[in-house]
């Protein structure tokens, strides 16, 4: 029969052929879902295959863009001195900051394409939010922001150290990034229901709708030449690989609040890789 060719492999060894016209609805429904899940593995195949490749370019251009960004560097400093051209000084300037912005891409891409892995280990966020805090605390600093901390005692989660922290810093780094100065970030830990929320709050300016509805997709970005698009597509990554799940509360010029909440005892299954 030629609807049972397309029936997917698992469903055709599962469910007899008289049973199929017997469930009826539910079995159209069964097909189509199957369906749905094996053209997702087939993408994550596709996506995990692009990764790889991603990673491997990376690896690449890392060693000569360091070497780029290091001389630029030495010359930026030797010509403000007042051993140039104010013209070339502008130049070299110019080299820098392209090449340190290359630098940030290929760090954004290897932590897309391989997040960070890491042993598991028990983990208080508190702590974690704090040492994020401190890695961003330059960007902090340029625009006066105030952070504000508001955590209650919560029990201990299952993690990546690493991951976790790289995604509180890509969300404070977002929050600095949407504020005008002396604008306040607030971070807010607290328990419930078997699970510890994370919110990283901030009076920035805030997302329209369809902003919004883009933002975890990968090179999605509203600051062409200074953003990748990246950093919230690496932290669902991450928080998907916990178990965990980040939630979205944004109106344009009213700020925006991201709250991550990750299960107490950590993930049913181990955080893969
Ligand atoms: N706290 C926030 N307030 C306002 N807009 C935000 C906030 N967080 C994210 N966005 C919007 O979502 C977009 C995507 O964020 P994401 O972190 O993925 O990329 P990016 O910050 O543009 O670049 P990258 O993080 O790779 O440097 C941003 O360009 C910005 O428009
Ligand atoms: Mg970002």
């Amino acid at each position: 029969m030629k609807r049972d060719e397309a029936v997917p492999e698992i469903l055709a060894a599962l469910v007899p052929p008289g049973e199929r016209e017997r469930l009826g609805p539910a079995w159209t429904a069964a097909v189509a879902r199957v369906r749905l899940l094996e053209s997702h593995a087939e993408q994550s195949e596709k996506m995990a295959g692009l990764g790889r490749l991603a990673a491997g370019i990376v690896h690449e251009l890392n060693n000569p863009l360091v070497a780029v960004t290091m001389y630029a560097e030495s010359l930026y400093a030797k010509w403000g001195l007042g051993a140039g051209d104010p013209a070339d000084l502008e130049k070299i300037s110019g080299i820098r900051e392209a090449g340190l912005r290359i630098q940030k891409l290929t760090r954004d891409l290897t932590a897309y394409a391989r997040p960070s892995s890491g042993t598991p280990s028990s983990l208080e966020l508190g702590a974690l939010l704090d040492q994020a805090v401190l890695i961003c605390k330059p960007a902090l600093k340029e625009i006066d922001a105030v952070v504000q901390r508001d955590f209650a005692p919560t029990p201990p989660v299952q993690g990546s150290r690493s991951a976790l922290t790289q995604v509180f810093i890509n969300l404070i780094t977002n929050a600095a990034q949407a504020l005008a100065k002396g604008g306040a970030i607030r971070l807010a830990l607290h328990a419930e229901e078997g699970r510890v929320l994370v919110t990283v709050a901030d009076d920035g300016e805030g997302m329209t709708a369809e902003v919004q509805s883009h933002l975890f997709e990968p090179f999605f970005t509203t600051r062409p030449g200074r953003g990748v698009g990246l950093g919230l597509a690496t932290v669902k990554q991450i928080v998907e690989r916990h178990g965990a799940t980040v939630a979205v509360e944004s109106a344009p010029g009213k700020g925006t609040r991201v709250t991550v909440a990750l299960p107490v005892g950590g993930p049913a299954t181990p955080v893969p890789r």
